[in-house]
């Protein structure tokens, strides 16, 4: 009994101590993740030249990333089929665009690793969706911007902008 008595006071502080730890760890995380405000995002997308690329316009650009991540900038998500992950604002496929060191057969064609597509600051976002919308495809490969935004009207993803 007394050894039980004595086990519980150690334990307790552990289990605190843990707890703790889980806790600041979750808060560091949600202080890091960006989600951006659609105007916010519309301008950095012309300040670093994606309005037009390759064809593709700025409400085409903003309505993808809104469709495909909420304009959050810590989305991944996993695709079971071919065991690829996207990721990021514009939710890039591991398969063919960036090293995740777990995709099968992948192709890093923007050369960098797949976390470079998580940050706050999303330049290298920007330049490897250049060059995803370089190749004949386009904009095309991305699945949300052709359930939601392909033939529409899209004025209002930069409305009010001042873009
Ligand atoms: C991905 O990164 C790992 C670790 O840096 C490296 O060993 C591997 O060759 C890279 N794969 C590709 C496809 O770039």
């Amino acid at each position: 009994m007394l050894s039980l008595v004595s086990q519980q006071l150690i334990q307790l502080p552990v289990t605190m101590k843990a707890l703790l730890t889980l806790g600041l760890l979750l808060l560091s995380v949600s202080v890091q993740a960006k989600v951006y405000e659609r105007c916010e995002l519309a301008r950095t997308l012309k300040r670093n030249g994606l309005s037009g690329y390759s064809g593709v316009s700025l409400s085409d650009w903003v309505c993808l990333a809104q469709h495909e991540s909420g304009y959050n900038t810590e989305a991944i998500n996993y695709n079971p089929g071919d065991q690829s992950t996207n990721y990021g604002i514009f939710q890039i496929n591991s398969r063919n665009w960036c090293n995740d060191s777990k995709t099968p057969d992948a192709v890093n064609a923007c050369g960098i690793p797949c976390s470079a597509l998580l940050q706050d600051d999303i330049t290298e976002a920007m330049e490897c969706a250049k060059r995803v919308v370089s190749d004949p495809q386009g904009i095309r490969p991305w699945v949300a911007w052709r359930k939601h935004c392909r033939k529409r009207d899209l004025p209002q993803y930069i409305q009010n902008c001042g873009v």
